[in-house]
């Protein structure tokens, strides 16, 4: 696992976005795998301006993001489709038709997350996967006690995730306590992984994370049986780690 701690949040995402730049450039049709959640949008921001400035094309890319309410369609605000649609996809060169997000509104979920782990195998796999971590040390939606073998499927959130993704939905509004993520395991077999987390509030899961021992208490710890992992922290996030 290899660490990169820079000052700031900017910094992390500039230093995230060149890692998908580059992997585009050497293979125009790369597979990525994609987050939502506060943390990738600064990330997402330098993609556009990449974009802009002609420097990247997303027109053979591919995408596969991790997670999605269960009980929300792709046209609901809060849901991670109508999220992605907003901040990268409706702003780059990219064909919808290759972007793909877990059908929240699925009438048999369980089908859905079989199809979903095809649909990624049919594709070769995933070249670069972005993940932001819960204060939890949750990736995706792989809270804490999922098997680190796990698959695409549905998953009961925590208490403390409804409570942190709270501030999106308003207070008379039905929020998801359920959800479709890529499980640890198909997480595992992304090609490359890439986890950004800024900020205080991300510190223990950082150090967790990253000098913790191997567990499922913390499901990013995971990350450490992988080969090919950069953690991109800021000086917040990192502030813990020895
Ligand atoms: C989002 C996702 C989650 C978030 C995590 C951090 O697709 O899979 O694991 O990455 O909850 O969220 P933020 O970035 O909002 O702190």
């Amino acid at each position: 696992m290899k660490v990169v701690i820079l000052k700031n949040a900017a910094e992390v995402a500039a230093y995230g976005a060149q890692i998908f730049i580059k992997t585009i450039a050497a293979k125009p049709n790369a597979v990525l795998g994609l987050a939502t959640g506060s943390t990738p949008l600064a990330l997402y921001k330098e993609l556009i301006a990449a974009r802009k400035e002609n420097k990247v094309s997303f027109s053979q890319v591919s995408t596969f993001n991790l997670d999605e309410y269960l009980g929300l369609a792709g046209t609901h605000p809060q849901s991670y489709r109508y999220f992605m649609n907003q901040q990268l996809f409706d702003h780059i060169d990219i064909d919808k038709a290759r972007t793909a997000v877990p059908a929240g509104d699925a009438v048999n979920p369980l089908k859905a997350c079989a199809a979903y782990e095809a649909a990624i195998v049919a594709k070769g796999g995933v070249d670069v996967q972005l993940l932001g971590i819960g204060r939890n040390g949750h990736i995706g939606f792989n809270e804490p006690s999922s098997s680190l073998r796990s698959r695409t499927r549905v998953k009961t959130l925590t208490r403390a995730t409804i409570e942190d993704n709270a501030r999106f939905f308003g207070p008379d509004e039905f929020q998801p306590h359920l959800s479709l993520t890529m499980g640890i395991g198909t997480i595992l077999e992304s090609k490359k992984i890439v986890l950004l987390a800024t900020g205080e509030s991300k510190a223990e899961a950082i150090k967790a994370t990253v000098e913790g021992p191997l567990s499922a208490a913390c499901p990013a710890s995971a990350l450490q049986l992988h080969e090919n992992v950069i953690v991109i922290v800021d000086e917040a996030a990192a502030s813990k780690l020895s």
